[in-house]
């Protein structure tokens, strides 16, 4: 069943979302070579606590952080660690919040002091895969669109689709239905209907799209240990269209 919120929902997922958000832009200035992904989660947890809201990925099916950070090849649920970051690295930070009982989740994929090139190429298109998802995402579309404008845009580039892992609804619970695949056809799945949360966070990978865990039991990495970037947001179904609720107007994306 997929639950349509109510306006009053509606406002505290708002909360949430900024919330989430935030702690992303509040994180960035602190993404530099040297610094340990553990670090980045204590900054994030005490942003958060801060902010009388609770991370949800602590404790999570026994995730042990409150953070995602998934560096390079990792691909998503990168459990921080004394790693240190280094020049040239990017790291994929995934924040969600737990405020009065709603989930906000989003992500971003960072440069550690200069990109090189491939590494830009990657991000940048998964950035615009992101954007051209949610440019579909409106009532009466369907979820295969959303899917199918990611997976268009990417592969012509040479770049893959992770399969495993998908967009998920969202609200009272940190996962939800629907599921949003970042691949599919245009007019498959279900409609879209006003009031409907759910996340669009496509992971694409510069190689293959086969992936394995590590033995940690929770990071993904590249079956050939290429490059792997995600972006996620989480979204509204409006009247007329949809309401990215963890972008800020402070931030261009
Ligand atoms: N935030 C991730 C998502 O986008 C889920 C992380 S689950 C965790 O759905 F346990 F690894 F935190
Ligand atoms: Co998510
Ligand atoms: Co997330």
């Amino acid at each position: 069943m997929i639950h349509i919120k109510t306006e009053e929902e509606i406002q505290l997922m708002r909360k949430t979302c900024r919330l989430a958000a935030e702690t992303l832009l509040t994180i960035e200035p602190y993404i530099k070579p040297g610094v340990t992904t553990n670090r980045l989660n204590e900054i994030c947890h005490e942003f958060i606590v801060t902010n009388n809201a609770y991370p949800s990925p602590l404790n999570y099916r026994g995730f042990p952080k409150s953070i995602c950070s998934s560096v390079n090849e990792e691909i998503c649920h990168g459990i921080p660690s004394d790693r240190k970051l280094r020049n040239g690295d990017i790291v994929n930070l995934d924040i969600t919040t737990l405020l009065d009982g709603y989930h906000g989740d989003t992500n971003r994929t960072f440069f550690v002091g200069a990109p090189r090139a491939q590494a830009k190429r990657l991000v940048e298109a998964t950035m615009e895969a992101l954007r051209r998802g949610i440019e579909r995402v409106r009532p009466g579309a369907r979820l295969g669109d959303i899917g199918a404008a990611i997976q268009g845009y990417v592969e012509p580039r040479g770049f893959s689709v992770v399969r495993e892992f998908c967009g998920h609804g969202i609200g009272r619970n940190f996962h939800e239905e629907p599921q949003v695949l970042h691949f599919g056809k245009y007019g498959d799945g279900i409609e879209l209907k006003k009031g409907m949360i759910f996340t669009i966070e496509p992971m694409i990978n510069a190689g293959g799209a086969e992936l394995r865990i590590l033995p940690d039991k929770w990071t993904a990495v590249t079956a050939d240990r290429s490059l792997s970037a995600q972006f996620e947001h989480t979204i509204l179904v409006s009247e007329n269209g949809c309401e990215v609720l963890t972008r800020l107007e402070a931030t261009p994306f």
